[in-house]
């Protein structure tokens, strides 16, 4: 199989970036081309130089970007964000040509490479949101709950995330669908460690899933476990907490083989299936942003035209 960017399956360092980018309208389709292709040697040259602080960069296309950089190629799955409305909750598409996602050990190598990433891209793109994410505490949202507790494991990582035979000329690829949430930490806290426990279905301290009898349908994790022929759907998160003490949240960041499962769970959560049911979580919290992108697998990325 072609090779992944590296920091599709990995897990990140502490410290986070995410880039979104816009592709001016009379951007050069060779001069965009090769303005990619130089991105991951030059994240080599940085990386290697400091070893220990594993820095790894991760880059999507847009679908309408990937139309000009590959007319004639496209991956299957890729589309745009789809938004999501019910009952008064949206979850918008705000778009996006180019996403980068940055993590390492150290906030500073981060930096670095962003700034070189986009001083690069320009004139060709400009640069529409930067979200610094940190790890908080022990890998928790900043609701308080762990985060990641039943993210896929060793092989199963790659089993969620990477196109495979479905789509051979794109194997080793991946989707990735992003949303910032800013979450209402006042009226969270406002709520008892036990009220939080049944909007989340799992335990606190702990993460550990609550008893069947104890986990409202409307709990987060109630909506987003959906099993099809008998197995369970799985995606791949690299979510990060962001914020100040203004406004903080979760820079949502799931890596797919199928962006239709990231579609289904986004739309059980928001209240827009047969069932009417909404994951409570929803209201303590609202997607401002929302993008997905084609994360191409090295060899893709450098056989983008000449
Ligand atoms: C405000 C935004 C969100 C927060 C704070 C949040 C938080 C959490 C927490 C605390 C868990 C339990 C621990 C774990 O297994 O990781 C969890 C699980 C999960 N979340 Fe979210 N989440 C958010 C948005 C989303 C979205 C948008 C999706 C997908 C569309 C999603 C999909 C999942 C999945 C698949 C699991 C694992 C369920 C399992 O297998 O038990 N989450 N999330």
């Amino acid at each position: 199989m072609p090779t992944p960017q590296p920091g599709v399956l990995s897990v990140g360092g502490a410290h986070a970036y995410f880039l979104t980018c816009t592709v001016a309208d009379d951007a050069e389709r060779t001069a965009l081309s090769q303005a990619i292709r130089d991105i991951p040697p030059s994240v080599r040259a940085l990386a290697g130089g400091a070893k220990t602080a594993r820095l790894l960069c991760t880059l999507g296309i847009g679908s309408e970007l990937w139309d000009r950089l590959s007319p004639a190629r496209r991956p299957s799955g890729l589309r745009p964000f789809r938004a999501v409305k019910a009952n008064g909750r949206v979850a918008p598409a705000t778009g996006g040509d180019l996403f980068v996602q940055i993590t390492s050990g150290r906030h500073d190598l981060n930096l670095d490479l962003a700034m070189g990433l986009v001083r690069r891209l320009q004139p060709l793109a400009t640069m529409a949101e930067e979200i610094h994410g940190f790890r908080y505490r022990d890998s928790r949202d900043l609701t308080g709950f762990i985060d990641g507790t039943e993210n896929p494991k060793g092989k199963g990582r790659a089993v969620a995330a990477l196109i495979g035979e479905e789509d051979r000329p794109f194997a080793g690829g991946s989707y990735v669908a992003v949303q910032r949430y800013v979450h209402d930490l006042e009226r969270w806290r406002r709520l008892d460690d036990r009220e939080q426990e049944q909007i989340i279905g799992r335990t606190k301290r702990g993460s550990v899933e609550l008893p069947k009898a104890k986990k409202p349908q409307t709990a987060h994790i109630s909506r987003v476990v959906i099993e099809q022929d008998g197995a369970e759907l799985q995606i791949l998160r690299q979510s990060y907490p962001w914020g100040t003490v203004r406004e903080a949240g979760l820079y949502f960041a799931a890596y797919t083989k199928s962006l239709d499962v990231f579609d289904l769970m986004l739309a059980r959560m928001m209240g827009a299936t047969a069932d009417g049911l909404h994951d409570r979580l929803m209201e303590f919290s609202r997607a401002v942003t929302g993008a997905t992108f084609f994360v191409p697998s090295l060899e893709t990325l450098s056989s983008l035209k000449q």
